[in-house]
């Protein structure tokens, strides 16, 4: 079976700054990979050109079969299948929970109103908030608002989802009620990719680790190899904490 993400030998600068030197990795449909490394090694960046935020400057990367940095790649069906979550909600405020996920339903979805409150309803009960619907997101906790974020992406249905330190900003108590969405979803089958500082998350979760040094993917492996790295960099890595 063909893989959901496939990067091949990408590269991509800032400027004179080389950011990603060559990283190619697979995900397999189902499968859950947790990305981990040092900041400034190119996470971030890697997960915002599978989804097109930034346009890469060598090699090639599909989603679904389909080439993203072809000029004419279809934008909006592409961020169909890429759900993508980050450190920041950016929730609408003057929105309700519901009202917040029911807007990409109904504009981009274009599903019809009773259409789009069923689905709403579903993955607030998937994040565990099925009561929170009427609720703004000022009444809510950090946790609880990135687990509307993780609803909002999860009401398109996407093929895979990224999520870029979703718990970074989020107290040790609400980053673990993130971190039990994210586990649900991965064994409910969600195709994930997942930048993460939780080491003791992607070491039990994780299906597979990619450990990323300087832009390039610089060991991967099953979650045990965390516990005996194979290069100075990792255990290094490992080793400050973070
Ligand atoms: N939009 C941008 N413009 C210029 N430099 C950037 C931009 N985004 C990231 N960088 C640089 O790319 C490098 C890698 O950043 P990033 O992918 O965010 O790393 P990580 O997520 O691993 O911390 C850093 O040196 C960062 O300053
Ligand atoms: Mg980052």
């Amino acid at each position: 079976m063909s893989p959901i993400v496939k990067l091949d030998q990408v590269e991509k600068s800032f400027g004179a700054n080389p950011v990603l030197r060559g990283v190619s990795f697979e995900v397999a449909k189902g499968e859950m990979i947790a990305v981990i490394g040092a900041s400034g090694s190119g996470k971030s960046t890697a997960l915002r050109c599978i989804d097109r935020l930034e346009v890469i400057d060598r090699g090639s990367i599909e989603v679904c079969g389909i080439r993203v940095d072809d000029p004419q790649v279809d934008l909006k069906r592409l961020r169909l299948d890429v759900g993508i979550v980050f450190q920041s909600y950016n929730l609408f405020p003057h929105l309700t929970v519901e009202e917040n996920i029911l807007l990409a339903l109904r504009h981009v979805k274009k599903l019809p109103r009773a259409e789009a409150r069923q689905v709403a309803a579903r993955v607030l009960a998937q994040v565990g908030l099925e009561d929170k619907a009427e609720a703004y997101p000022e009444q809510l906790s950090g946790g609880q608002q990135q687990r509307v974020a993780i609803a909002r992406s999860l009401a398109m249905s996407p093929q895979v989802m990224l999520f870029d330190e979703v718990t970074s900003a989020l107290d040790p108590q609400l980053t673990g009620e993130v971190l039990r969405v994210m586990e649900d979803l991965a064994a409910g089958g969600m195709t994930m990719l997942l930048v993460t500082h939780e080491m003791a998350f992607a070491r039990r979760v994780a299906d597979r680790i990619i450990y990323m040094h300087q832009g390039k993917v610089w060991e991967t492996g099953p979650g045990s190899m965390l516990d005996a790295p194979q290069t100075p960099e990792l255990r290094a890595f490992l080793n400050n904490g973070l």
